[in-house]
């Protein structure tokens, strides 16, 4: 893949087939993501990969607030990984004491960063992704006994994508830029 193509056709997908995506692609896909930069290297991320069926229904019913386009993204995969962060790493001097002014800021940052390598390793390999950000934190936490020091940072849908989605309109460099 050459990088700027991948990251200009990487899209949301929310309709995949049903073929199972294997471990040991899953686990390349991770060993992408882990490349990713954080904050002094501390790769605070996590991924927990849900490919039973049964997890993965009960955080679509249960775990996504009412928000029935998740829940349906969610049935839609094979696969759903919840991406979480460890606590008080990411931002934080060794005694606990924020680096910044920013506190937490920078642990939602190296999560970000860690999610689309993961997204864009996964289109390398062929599979689509869909970040979700509307979910509820601790339904999903509960579901997948996530250990106390670990904050869920997104859910991520990820299998055989079944439709080929157009870019949505992205804004004009002049909107964004500033050169000064
Ligand atoms: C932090 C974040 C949260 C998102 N949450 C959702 C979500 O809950 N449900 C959904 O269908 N899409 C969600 N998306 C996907 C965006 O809608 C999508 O990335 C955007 O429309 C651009 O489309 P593209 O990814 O195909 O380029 C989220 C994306 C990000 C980065």
């Amino acid at each position: 893949m050459q990088l700027i193509n991948g990251i200009k056709e990487r899209r949301s997908i929310r309709k995949y087939k049903s073929d199972k995506v294997s471990k040991e692609t899953i686990e390349k896909i991770i060993d992408a993501a882990r490349y990713a930069p954080s904050w002094k290297n501390s790769q605070t991320a996590r991924y927990y990969v849900i490919c039973d069926e049964k997890v993965k229904a009960d955080i679509a019913e249960n775990g996504t607030l009412n928000f029935s386009k998740n829940k349906n993204n969610i049935n839609s995969a094979p696969v759903l990984v919840v991406l979480s962060t460890v606590d008080r790493i990411s931002g934080y001097n060794p005694d606990l004491t924020p680096t910044t002014d920013k506190g937490e800021h920078w642990q939602s940052f190296d999560a970000g960063i860690a999610c689309e390598a993961f997204c864009l390793a996964a289109y390398e390999y062929g599979l689509g992704t869909l970040i979700m950000g509307i979910y509820d934190e601790k339904k999903v936490a509960d579901i997948i006994n996530l250990p106390e020091n670990e904050k869920v940072s997104a859910l991520i849908a990820l299998g055989y994508p079944d439709e080929s989605p157009k870019a949505p309109k992205r804004k004009d460099i002049e909107e964004i830029a500033k050169f000064i």
